[in-house]
């Protein structure tokens, strides 16, 4: 909990210093000429890579309507208001003080949050919106959606539930809060009876905005009305990922997409520990209809109404839809506010879970699954037990805890992977169980992750791991590292270049956190970011790095020979591998970083490769992408030189990767 204060104390202080870019030392050092090594890479040997190695790293956060941004924080709004497609804040009014947040009265009513008209067991509120005597032609209410809705040349869906005594035409209209220009008009003819909700569903199409400066409106003929009318969990999708509903915003999720991930750990992070054991991630909250999900008092002190968008169903569609492996942490004892003393009943619990995703549809917990709309077990081979149990006083704990779970799930399902939550062999059990992964963590400064590029050089094979998160932060300087620039983005590349080549032993690295809502920035920098316009969606040069990485992948790692005595190689750093799948004409690929803030030339002998193509990304120190302003975009352009012999100009903090065949 200390911890937890100490870093959201970090983070909010983030938010109030410039960004300032400083060239790291380390770089600063090595201003000086580099010599101009050639590397000629050998067309055998070295070791296999794991196909699991390039992946992402995802908890959902949210913050409850009307509560101020500084004292409450949440996780970018990187679910609600963010990769979920549901794009109306406070539709649920979840949370412990919800109030009217993104609701506005329009036309001569009244509104207020009715807490004794529920629309389920889980959604205990509603909207209740009172027609003034006498008030003529259409009135209603807005949503602002998260600090605007994204209003697009696109098809909306939208569904309300409706209490109160009215037949007739309600109009939803997609419309500019400042400007009042109207991009979408729909009329649906509804019959609605006082005493209970009902629910209606329909679905518009839009033209474009050019801001996010927009609103959601329901209208209703006031004249109409003796009295009041009540409405809930209103929701308004765009275009889904691959049609799902409750699904992913389809321009967000496609993005990601570009990045080839192979895996994606969810939910958590801290995320699924909770503040509280009450507030833990509970997987079983999680599923089934929205309007049956209740949300939870979240992590870092705000409530979060996860339930309603990205549950666990959601996260195992997306994994099936993206081609990733999931990689599903469950809850071990542990929260931020307390420790289970008796772990029986949420082993149970972890069962339970298991046979909702694993289990026959004749199952109790497996039908349950194809209720919701999943007939077919998912797949799933990897269990992270825990999270960060090393910390917030999980270490004395977690040896006994962790060989409870694992007895549990072994005795079960003897065929999947268990992943501890730490690497602090004080925090682990003394006889480690055969065929376990360790997670890492590290979030450093440039110059740190590029001190740890021989970091998995002399890691014991017996001990293989997952890097579960990183990524180049800075939480404790004043002049921290805000959103990414260069070279932090470069040095991620050189600690990748480092894990790719000890790929037999990192199994999987994940970039974290994954993205963010510009306009609800509390963790920085990730991959990338967003606002209510339409088209911000905004990479950091991270995201090209880790693009550019993912989706130029050898099967088997190269030993690479050079003329000079780089070889301890700063502040050029390479890998390289072959593809192996095609046998006859593999494709030969060079990854490549210059971690200092000079050009340099670098010679690449490819024996018997002919051609292929080059992408780089290089830019100033200072440079970086902002929302509306990338300045940084990769280059791609094709090489060829019929000796295999091709010559690489790295920018200042140049990552490069080189695919020839
Ligand atoms: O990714 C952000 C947080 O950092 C995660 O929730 C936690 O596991 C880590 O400490």
């Amino acid at each position: 909990m200390k911890n937890l204060v100490k870093w959201l104390l970090a983070v909010t202080y983030f938010q109030l210093v410039p960004e300032n870019h400083d060239q790291p030392d380390l770089a600063a050092r090595d201003n000086a000429a580099t010599p101009s090594p050639t590397l000629t890479v050998q067309r055998s040997g070295g070791n296999q890579s794991s196909p699991l190695l390039y992946g992402v790293m995802f908890e959902v956060g949210a913050r409850a309507a009307g509560i101020p941004l500084t004292s409450y924080q949440e996780m970018d709004h990187s679910g609600d208001g963010g990769i979920h497609g549901q794009l109306l804040q406070n539709n649920g009014f979840q949370g412990d003080n919800p109030g009217l947040a993104a609701y506005k009265g329009i036309g001569d009513v009244e509104l207020i949050q009715d807490i004794l008209s529920s629309v389920s067991s889980a959604i205990t509120s509603s909207l209740q919106v009172s027609v003034q005597p006498g008030a003529k032609g259409y009135v209603g209410f807005a949503n602002t959606g998260y600090k605007g809705v994204p209003v697009m040349n696109a098809t909306y869906s939208c569904e309300f539930w409706m209490m109160g005594d009215y037949s007739g035409t309600i109009m939803l209209e997609l419309a500019g809060s400042s400007s009042g220009k109207i991009y979408a008009s729909h009329n649906m003819t509804v019959r609605s009876l006082w005493g209970e909700f009902t629910r209606h569903q329909t679905s518009f199409n839009s033209s474009a905005s050019p801001d996010g400066d927009n609103e959601w409106r329901l209208l209703f003929n006031g004249s109409q009305v003796d009295g009041a009318l009540n409405f809930g969990l209103v929701q308004l999708f765009p275009p889904t990922y691959k049609s799902r509903s409750n699904g992913l915003r389809d321009d967000i999720a496609t993005f990601l997409e570009k990045i080839h991930p192979s895996f994606l750990r969810f939910p958590g992070g801290n995320n699924l520990e909770g503040l509280q054991i009450d507030s833990r991630w509970q997987w079983n909250l999680t599923i089934g209809p929205v309007v049956n999900r209740a949300g939870r008092q979240g992590d870092w002190f705000y409530p979060n109404t996860d339930a309603l968008g990205i549950g666990l169903d959601e996260y195992l569609w997306c994994c099936e839809d993206m081609h990733m492996e999931p990689v599903l942490a469950v809850w071990a004892g542990k929260s931020y506010g307390g420790m289970v003393s008796h772990l029986e009943p949420y082993i149970d619990d972890i069962l339970n879970e298991l046979e909702y995703i694993l289990g026959p549809s004749t199952s109790t917990y497996g039908s349950l699954r194809a209720n919701n709309g999943r007939a077919d077990p998912w797949s799933l081979q990897y269990i992270e037990t825990g999270n960060e149990d090393d910390l917030a006083g999980g270490c004395d704990t977690y040896p006994d805890r962790f060989m409870q779970i694992h007895r549990a799930i072994q005795t079960n399902y003897p065929n999947l992977t268990l992943i501890a939550s730490n690497i602090d062999f004080l925090c682990l059990p003394i006889d480690l169980p055969s065929g376990l992964l360790y997670d890492h963590h590290y979030y450093c400064q440039p110059d740190d992750l590029v001190s740890m590029f021989n970091y998995w050089d002399n890691h014991p094979r017996s001990q293989p791991a997952i890097v579960g998160e990183y990524g180049c932060r800075n939480t404790t300087d004043r002049e921290g590292i805000f959103w990414s620039s260069m070279p932090c983005s470069c040095s991620e590349a050189v600690h990748m270049i480092g894990l790719e080549r000890n790929s037999d032993v990192v199994k999987m690295a994940a970039y974290a956190p994954l993205l963010q809502h510009f306009g609800f920035t509390q963790w920085s920098p990730t991959l990338f970011g967003f606002d209510s316009t339409p088209n911000s969606l905004t990479p950091s040069p991270s995201y090209h790095v880790q693009r550019m990485f993912s989706t130029n992948r050898g099967e088997t790692i190269l030993p690479v020979h050079t003329t000079t005595t780089t070889s301890n190689f700063h502040p050029l750093y390479w890998v390289a591998s072959k593809t192996t799948h095609q046998k006859k004409n593999p494709t030969y690929i060079v990854k490549m970083a210059n971690y200092r803030p000079q050009n340099h030339t670098l010679h690449i002998n490819i024996p018997h490769t002919k051609s292929g193509y080059l992408e780089m990304i290089s830019g100033e120190g200072n440079a970086t992408n902002l929302l509306h302003d990338v300045a940084i975009q990769p280059v791609l352009r094709k090489i060829a030189n019929s000796e295999g012999g091709y010559t690489v100009d790295l920018g200042e903090w140049g990552v490069v990767v080189l695919a020839v065949s």
